[in-house]
């Protein structure tokens, strides 16, 4: 069967190949440690599941969901309100409040609203694979921004060229970032919404590890930059603070126009969120937040315990400030690959490859911190063992 050729374009999975080497592992019978995914090991709070089962017991809620691809109205304003609330950012849950699938399906709905047949994306390098596959999807040629560790893994804006900046329709951002854990200052934001406007640029904040931050930080929405609403999106999601993301739903905010261009292309592709659960993502956003700053204090002792066995075996990883990962040079800047064959064959332990995020990734990792904690610490334990 000949696929289309939009598939051939899209590079190898690194993940697959990750998944063989621990089946095959697996396969010989060692007890293999996965550090490799961000999905959180925690379960979904109380309320937020019997908000579900309530709203599923409702026949009217078992038909296509309200308002479809918008996302019912309560939702929206739910979201509106937590936005406010949390970042003094005020939203028009009509025109400016987008219910989506996952911060996921935004990247992708979004490059499909905005991107024609050769336009030019921007890509965060290293950056999550998924922007390189929607814009792909869209038909647009790609170009990687990249991103140095001694600039905290902000792009230098004003080095990308002014032909560059000038053929380009659109820049992904993602602060707080996958996979090097950075944050992005509101000034920051100031500065990318100046360029954006400057170049008719659109700009993309993805943006769903919002809520996971540790020692009193509070990561910024792009939107809370003066102007942003002119040029750009948010996308964030109920993923990663509440453990729901089986659940499949975030919203995207921002810009009116943004906002309708990626409600057509949604008409046309899906029907939206089941009621119910769109039921249950009010009463995340809306009720009891403790379990939120429990999940945070959890991660952030598993944080502490990751960096403390990283530096002990003579590495050098950041400490970060925000989302669950951390990531570290490899030893030596050794190839990422072999270190991560390495670490799975002496320690039985799964950590991410930094050329998965691309070029800039190489000779570096990434550790995920979603693991039950005596996982964590056996995983600890073993790199002493194996690298100390
Ligand atoms: C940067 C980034 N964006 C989006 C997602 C997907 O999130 P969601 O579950 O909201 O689709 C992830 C998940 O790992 C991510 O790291």
């Amino acid at each position: 069967m000949q696929k289309a050729e939009r598939l051939s374009k899209l590079p190898p999975y690194l993940f697959v190949q990750i998944r063989n080497k621990i089946r095959e592992a697996r396969e010989r019978g060692i007890d293999v440690i996965s550090l490799g995914v961000g999905d959180p090991d925690q379960p979904t709070p109380g309320h937020v599941i019997q908000a579900l089962q309530a709203a599923a017991e409702d026949p009217a809620n078992h038909q296509y969901p309200t308002d479809e691809e918008k996302g019912m109205l309560r939702f929206r304003a739910s979201a509106a309100g937590w936005y406010r609330e949390r970042f003094g950012v005020s939203l028009d849950p009509e025109r400016e409040v987008l219910a989506l699938i996952g911060s996921k399906e935004g990247n992708h709905h979004l490059c499909l609203a905005v991107l024609d047949t050769g336009d030019c994306a921007l890509l965060p390098d290293p950056g999550y694979p998924a922007y390189f596959a929607s814009a792909v999807f869209a038909g647009a040629e790609v170009e990687r921004i990249p991103l140095y560790r001694e600039d905290g893994y902000l792009p230098r804006l004003e080095a990308i060229p002014t032909e560059l900046a000038g053929r380009a329709r659109l820049l992904f951002l993602n602060y707080p970032n996958n996979p090097t854990a950075a944050v992005a200052p509101l000034d920051f934001y100031q500065r990318a919404v100046r360029w954006a406007k400057e170049n008719d640029i659109v700009l993309v904040n993805d943006n769903p590890y919002s809520e996971i931050a540790y020692d009193g930080y509070r990561p910024a929405s792009i939107l809370q930059a003066e102007g942003a609403m002119d040029v750009a999106v948010e996308f964030n999601s109920l993923s990663k603070p509440y453990n729901m993301t089986g659940w499949r739903i975030g919203m995207a905010v921002g810009n009116p126009d943004l906002i309708s261009g990626m409600s057509q292309v949604k008409e046309n592709t899906d029907s939206g969120i089941f009621n119910a659960i769109q039921y249950a993502g009010i009463a995340a956003l809306e009720g009891p937040q403790d379990s939120t700053r429990a999940l945070i204090a959890a991660y952030q002792r598993r944080r502490d315990l990751v960096l403390e066995t990283l530096r002990a075996i003579g590495l050098d990883p950041d400490t970060p400030r925000a989302t669950f990962y951390v990531w570290s040079p490899t030893p030596d800047t050794r190839p990422s690959m072999d270190f991560a064959a390495e670490v799975l064959d002496k320690a039985g332990v799964v950590i991410t490859p930094g050329i998965g995020y691309g070029q800039r990734g190489e000779g570096f990792f990434r550790i995920s911190l979603t693991v039950p904690d005596a996982r964590l610490e056996e995983a600890c334990q073993r790199l002493r063992q194996a690298f100390g």
